[in-house]
């Protein structure tokens, strides 16, 4: 069989990747952070483009050049074609569009939720089908049962903001810099959950954050009122804090999606599921429940490339290409 060496590309957030992966073997994964949004507390969407547009050339190269191949020798591009900022998925789609048309090969489109969840899929060990997946990052909170490579269904979301909001929005309130949920966890490990959040009543497979946020800025609004310090004398607490009831939301409503399909093989993806204390938990449910458990490499859980490559891969196999006039779109459907 001809070899399938698949360029990936994602630039739906503030992050340019590239990654080159054959036959479904990662040849090389190159990720370019923009530091610039730090000072603006928040990603700036048209801070994001520009950015893009310096990045993509020089990330692309690097990828083609650490996996050791040249751009004629690629079968297929693959690039992320939303959800996401528009202006930042114009940049590399509109990229990869042009580049498989000049190479004449297939374009291939990916979600970039679908692409988080085939992370699983880049390393040993594998989940096996149907499980149950926990995808939280910047934009989405889902529960999905995924039952193939290319085929999800999506059993529960947010009704409000997503996990890695609340981290970010909570983290803004303590006064820490975006994106807050690395520190967060680096900062818990230091405290203990002395406060006590409330945790949202929603129904079923459904999640809330947004009464947490409400619920943290009244505390932090009436403690330091009276004492102005009580956030800097408490930084690691608070986070502890925090960080647990956001883990604790979480954790009760993968629980009960186990319960509801009976499905005991679990999988976490996205930018949240880097969090050591979100990591440890659905370690323990291992050992107490019985699951198995799947949970990404570091570098697999937030934005790269190496996720969307792996799902052009698979669409690769089944030559589900996308059009050449196709577009991006910021609020790509699910399927
Ligand atoms: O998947 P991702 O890189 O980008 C999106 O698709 O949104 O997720 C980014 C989110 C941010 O909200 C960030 O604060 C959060 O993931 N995040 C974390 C950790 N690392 C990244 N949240 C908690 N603990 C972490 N260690
Ligand atoms: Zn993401």
């Amino acid at each position: 069989m001809k070899e399938a060496t698949i360029l990936g590309i994602e630039s739906s957030c503030d992050d340019t990747a590239a990654a080159v992966m054959e036959n479904g073997h990662l040849l090389s994964n190159v990720v370019s952070s923009q530091l610039d949004h730090k000072a603006f507390g928040g990603v700036v969407p048209e801070v994001a483009s520009r950015a893009h547009v310096e990045h993509i050339i020089p990330v692309v190269k690097k990828a083609l050049e650490e996996a050791g191949k040249d751009k004629t020798e690629l079968s297929a591009i693959a690039c992320t074609q939303g959800p996401g900022l528009l202006g930042s998925l114009i940049v590399g789609y509109t990229f990869a569009r042009s580049f498989a048309q000049s190479l004449e090969i297939p374009l291939i489109a990916v979600n970039h939720m679908h692409a988080h969840v085939l992370a699983h899929f880049i390393e040993e060990p594998k989940p096996k089908f149907p499980f149950i997946c926990l995808t939280v990052s910047g934009g989405h909170t889902q529960l999905l049962v995924v039952e193939d490579y290319l085929s999800m269904t999506i059993i529960g979301s947010t009704l409000d903001d997503a996990a890695g909001e609340a981290f970010d929005k909570s983290g803004k309130m303590l006064g820490l810099s975006y994106p807050s949920g690395p520190q967060i966890d680096r900062l818990a490990r230091m405290g203990k959950p002395v406060f006590e959040f409330p945790e949202p009543q929603v129904p079923e497979l459904m999640f809330s954050f947004s009464g947490l946020k409400t619920s943290i800025l009244y505390f932090l609004q009436k403690k330091t009122k009276h004492d102005k310090s009580f956030i800097s004398t408490n930084l690691s607490d608070l986070c502890a804090s925090i960080q647990e009831r956001i883990i604790t939301i979480l954790m009760n409503k993968l629980a009960l999606a186990v319960e509801r399909t009976g499905i005991k093989e679990v999988a976490i993806a996205g930018g949240v599921s880097a969090n050591s204390g979100l990591r440890e938990a659905l370690r323990e449910k291992a050992t107490t429940e019985g699951w198995n458990t799947f949970i990404p490499k570091l570098s697999y859980c937030t934005d790269n490339a190496a996720m969307v490559a792996m799902n052009g891969y698979f669409k690769f196999l089944e030559k589900d290409y996308a059009a050449i006039d196709s577009a991006p779109s910021a609020r790509l459907k699910w399927n």
